[in-house]
């Protein structure tokens, strides 16, 4: 059984859609009874059958833990997920279901490995976080520029370029709140072992298409499961940088150096937090649909000695990142329900489905190499 747990949110909704247009016919749950309804009679409409809808609320952890049993298959899109991802990433380790999620946020990630991850190789459960554009196709990338190198490898860098943001609302209400949640939060990276740092603690500028685009580090899912991958003699560094091609460029520029000083005055961090809840009433719940289609999504997995010469270079692309974490969650939950996956425990997206599979996947879901 497959199990949808924030089904009548933005991302729910794309992901619900891309279940059934896969033929899945994922359980809907969420905590209206009345949106999950009018979701399922919407989805029965274009003629995809009558789907189970069912309730459960995070604050009622007995209701989420309801939603699953041994081996099902729990997706997750509740989010932001610092504040709302734990009640479903504990019933899925106490089921020991497979659990999936869209969440992008550092501090939930490290979670999910460090803390739940050996709890879930105790109870045969195996959690999946991150996959959607947020971190998929690095790990991919990642993984295939690993493999294509012929001598150690000392450090991975992997770039995440966004191009074609324009000033229209590309992003949801809930991945703007996820957002602001993130200002004031500690990251990662990985130095022989996961350190802690604060997000943007290094810069760099990657070639898109001739253009030079600004990119700040953060932590993510490659940090964990690159160096596994990797396997002895291991792989000593690894980073990550989420950037712009676009208008934000400049601006994302200027934050990095103002941040970490504005951040550090008395008091403002909570005046942050404030501040973006405020915002986050006036931005609407979907993204201008019309400004969606014209993003572009560039992600390049870099690989290089010890010397800092690149060993091999692997570059992917795709469209609307909303549309790919649909189609991969969609992709995934399928995936896992009808071959299961590779172990218990926390798995990046390539330990847990294989390269091969997860490539095929990954171009299924409109993730290409170029
Ligand atoms: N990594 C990526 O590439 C990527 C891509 C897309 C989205 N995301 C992330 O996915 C998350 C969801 O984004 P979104 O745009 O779908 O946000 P959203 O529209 O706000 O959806 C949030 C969902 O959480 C549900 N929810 C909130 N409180 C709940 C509670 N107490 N109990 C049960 N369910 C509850 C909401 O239910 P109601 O409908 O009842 O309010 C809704 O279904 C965000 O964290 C976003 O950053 C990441």
């Amino acid at each position: 059984m497959v199990v949808l747990f924030g089904a009548t949110g933005y991302t729910g909704r794309r992901t619900a859609e891309a279940m059934v247009r896969r033929g899945l016919r994922p359980v809907l749950a969420g905590r209206s009874a009345g949106r999950l309804t009018s979701l399922a009679q919407r989805l029965g409409a274009l003629g995809f059958g009558k789907l189970d809808v069912v309730t459960a609320d995070i604050s009622d952890a007995t209701s989420v833990r309801a939603l699953i049993g041994r081996g099902d298959v729990l997706v997750s899109t509740v989010g932001p997920f610092i504040r709302l991802g734990g009640a479903a990433l504990s019933a899925a380790v106490d089921a020991g279901a497979i659990y999936l999620d869209s969440t992008g946020e550092p501090p939930f990630i490290r979670r999910v490995f460090e803390e739940f991850g050996p709890r879930a190789q105790q109870t045969g459960a195996c959690l999946i976080t991150a996959f959607g554009h947020d971190y998929v196709p690095g790990n991919l990338a990642g993984a295939l520029a690993l493999g294509s190198s012929d001598s150690a490898v000392h450090r991975v860098e992997i770039g995440y370029l966004i191009e074609g943001t324009g000033r229209s609302q590309v992003i949801s209400r809930g991945t703007f709140a996820s957002i602001v949640g993130l200002l004031t939060e500690q990251s990662f990276t990985w130095r022989a072992g996961i350190q802690s740092e604060p997000t943007g603690s290094r810069m760099r500028t990657f070639s898109v298409g001739g253009r030079n685009c600004p990119a700040l580090t953060i932590g993510s899912t490659e940090h964990y499961s690159l160096p596994r991958l990797a396997g002895p003699p291991g792989l000593p560094e690894v980073d990550v940088y989420l950037g712009s091609c676009g208008p934000a460029a400049r601006a994302l520029q200027l934050s990095a150096r103002v941040t970490p000083a504005l951040l550090a005055l008395p008091g403002a961090r909570s005046a942050v937090r404030t501040i973006g809840e405020f915002v986050a009433h006036w931005i609407a719940e979907e993204p201008d649909p019309l400004a969606l289609a014209r993003v572009t999504s560039h992600v390049v997995g870099i690989a290089y000695d010890a010397a800092g010469t690149t060993l091999a270079q692997v570059r992917l692309r795709s469209g609307d990142p909303y549309q790919l974490t649909a189609d991969l969650l969609a992709w995934g939950a399928q995936r896992a329900a009808e071959h299961g996956v590779s172990a218990p425990g926390a798995l990046g997206p390539v330990e847990a489905f294989g390269l091969e599979a997860l490539e095929t996947g990954a171009l299924q879901a409109g993730l290409c190499r170029v």
